[in-house]
């Protein structure tokens, strides 16, 4: 399979990044796609927010936005999909080219503006084609919204009966004014509201936030305090960041966008380790930003995350990875003699202090 991926890689690095993620999901669609034979090993099951994992690695929002090829990559063997962003009208996103690939650095850049069909659309491919796995379903806000606290609640109220869990993004940086309501006051208000549509439902959704590694240092312990007060069930940490940190050489270093990859990893994990801390474990964390490899990902975990999901790691490396990734982490466990959850957060201080 490994000289197959080289193959295709090598096609699909020819065409514009953009074109290339087109040309995946329509092989997808086409059913073109390594599939996994065995169940997973048990070891690597994990029950959270009651939601049976049957490995901790998912793929990252942006790849299925609008939940197209969520079987697929069931099939394929991760654990857990998160489709989206999805907003409540369909729009186009941002003006062409949006994407970039930094090739070198391993790493992208996207300013593609929650291009996506909208919830109709989503609703209705998802009650088609029910989901044969985990499916998470990450919702934001239209871009000229009047009022983006009420396109959350559309989100839950249209997609949470058919999720198994909601991802609230409020860390997209392409979205003016979006990152703005992971400040306490608004993130309070939008976290009551969200919590009131979910309690509506005829079945209490697991909801997760996903925040910014760019978040200040210094609000990481009241946004961590307002997710638990809310009672949230998780939090995936984290999206894209808006530093250039690593990519300086990179003749694309100067587009606007958020860079993912292997330069975010280093700044991802520490900010998962000290959102960690700060809750004292208390919270479930899904780790996300730069995970390329089985080190990279058993570092995610350490740092504090019971599950891990992957974007950039893939575009570069294939599915592959996913194997790599579950091999190391099924080693260390019988390494350790003890199951994955209790290396959870043992290595949080040391990232924290990073
Ligand atoms: C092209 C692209 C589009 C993305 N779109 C979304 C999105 O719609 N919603 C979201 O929450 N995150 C989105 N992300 C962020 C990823 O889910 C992930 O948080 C980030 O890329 C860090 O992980 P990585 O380094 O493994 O890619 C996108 C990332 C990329 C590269």
């Amino acid at each position: 399979m490994n000289r197959l991926w080289s193959a295709a890689q090598a096609g699909l690095f020819l065409l514009d990044p953009e074109t290339a993620h087109e040309a995946s999901l329509r092989a997808l669609e086409a059913g073109i796609h390594p599939r996994q034979c065995k169940p997973d090993d048990p070891r690597l099951s994990q029950t959270l927010f009651g939601l049976t994992f049957p490995n901790p690695i998912g793929v990252a929002a942006g790849y299925d936005k609008d939940a197209r090829v969520y079987n697929a990559l069931f099939a394929m063997g991760f654990g857990s999909v998160e489709a989206g962003t999805l907003t409540p009208k369909p729009q186009p996103g941002n003006p062409r080219p949006r994407s970039f690939r930094l090739i070198r650095e391993r790493a992208i850049i996207n300013r593609m503006g929650f291009n996506n069909a909208g919830h109709d659309a989503a609703q209705l491919r998802l009650a088609s084609r029910p989901p044969k796995g985990v499916l998470g379903i990450n919702i934001g806000a239209n871009r000229n919204s009047a009022d983006p606290i009420a396109d959350y609640v559309a989100g839950v109220r249209a997609l949470g009966p058919l999720a198994s869990y909601v991802a609230i993004n409020i860390s997209s940086p392409n979205t003016p004014g979006l990152r703005d309501l992971q400040a306490p006051e608004r993130l309070d208000a939008l976290l009551g509201a969200v919590m009131e549509a979910r309690a509506s439902l005829p079945r209490p959704v697991p909801v997760l936030v996903k925040l910014a590694p760019d978040l200040p240092g210094e609000e990481i312990a009241p946004t961590m305090a307002c997710l638990l007060a809310h009672k949230v069930d998780g939090a995936i940490l984290t999206n894209t960041t808006l530093s250039r940190d690593g990519v300086e050489a990179s003749p694309h270093r100067g587009e606007a966008g958020g860079l993912s990859g292997r330069p975010l990893f280093a700044r991802s994990t520490r900010f998962l380790a000290r959102c960690y801390l700060a809750t004292g474990g208390k919270l479930p964390l899904i780790g996300v930003g730069g995970i390329d490899s089985a080190e990279t990902a058993l570092a995610k975990v350490r740092a504090g995350a019971s599950l891990i999901q992957l974007y950039t790691g893939l575009v570069y490396g294939g599915p592959a990875l996913l194997s790599d990734i579950k091999a190391a982490l099924l080693a260390e466990t019988a390494r350790a003699a003890a199951p994955l959850a209790s290396l959870v957060g043992t290595e949080a201080e040391r990232w924290a202090a990073s």
